[in-house]
């Protein structure tokens, strides 16, 4: 069972939570003259997200499917949208495109350049190069400019079948999370490199009004700070030297 939520104007929020994994994966219809559907999710969930997305415009109606990283719940069920929506185009950062999508998808992706903008009828997107942030040389984010919605994929991963929106803290749980990933098979969730902090700072410029999360609940309190504070959760705990891994 999918949740839909609006939790910007036009922006809805399909959740589905698996019990398994205690996680909630988070995709988010945009309405608009070409709809986007940013996360395409995992094959094994696509029917249960293609019913979610019927109920609010046909499938097939669907114009772009947009990402972050090359992943399975970012793009697993990429070849299955473009299947049903004849239209429809994957958009990703130009290494994506180049490395991953090129030879994965069944029609050519578009790749954005950093800061290049999709107009889509009443809303555009910014993209934002983000190598290696969450993860992957791919990475990228992308920023709605009429909503100031920042689509940032696994930025503050929080565990749990959470609420859709919150101006709540969400970075505690984002903390307590990684530290959970940390004792297990998914530590190292996203490295701390040298570009990191910069990065960060350059989405808090972006000021947006609202963090669109894969994992969690969406955040619509002060969002620049949120981006500059994530810096040092994510410093204190990706950013040590590693003492336990080759021992
Ligand atoms: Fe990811
Ligand atoms: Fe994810």
């Amino acid at each position: 069972m999918a949740a839909i939520s609006e939790i910007a104007p036009d922006i809805y929020r399909i959740s589905v939570f698996v019990p398994e994994f205690n996680l909630q994966f988070n995709h988010f219809l945009i309405k608009d003259e070409e709809p986007m559907l940013f996360h395409a999710g995992m094959r094994m969930m696509f029917p249960v997200l293609k019913e979610a997305v019927g109920k609010l415009i046909p499938p097939s109606q669907i114009r772009w499917i947009g990402f972050s990283h090359f992943e399975m719940d970012e793009c697993g069920a990429l070849n299955e949208w473009l299947q049903i929506a004849p239209q429809a185009q994957a958009v990703c950062s130009e290494a994506a495109a180049m490395v991953n999508i090129e030879d994965f998808a069944i029609r050519p992706a578009v790749g954005l350049p950093h800061e290049g903008v999709l107009k889509t009828g009443q809303h555009a997107y910014r993209f934002i190069k983000t190598p290696h942030l969450p993860h992957g040389w791919d990475a990228g984010v992308m920023f709605e400019e009429t909503t100031k919605t920042l689509l940032c994929s696994d930025l503050f991963h929080q565990n749990g079948n959470v609420v859709s929106i919150t101006d709540k803290d969400i970075l505690g749980a984002h903390r307590e999370a990684m530290l959970e990933d940390q004792k297990g098979p998914l530590m190292d969730y996203a490295p701390y490199t040298l570009k990191t902090p910069k990065i960060l700072a350059n989405l808090a410029n972006l000021q947006p009004k609202t963090l669109a999360t894969m994992h969690g609940s969406s955040y619509n309190g002060d969002c620049r700070q949120a981006l500059l504070d994530l810096n040092e959760v994510m410093k204190e705990i990706f950013g040590k030297e590693e003492t336990s891994l080759w021992k």
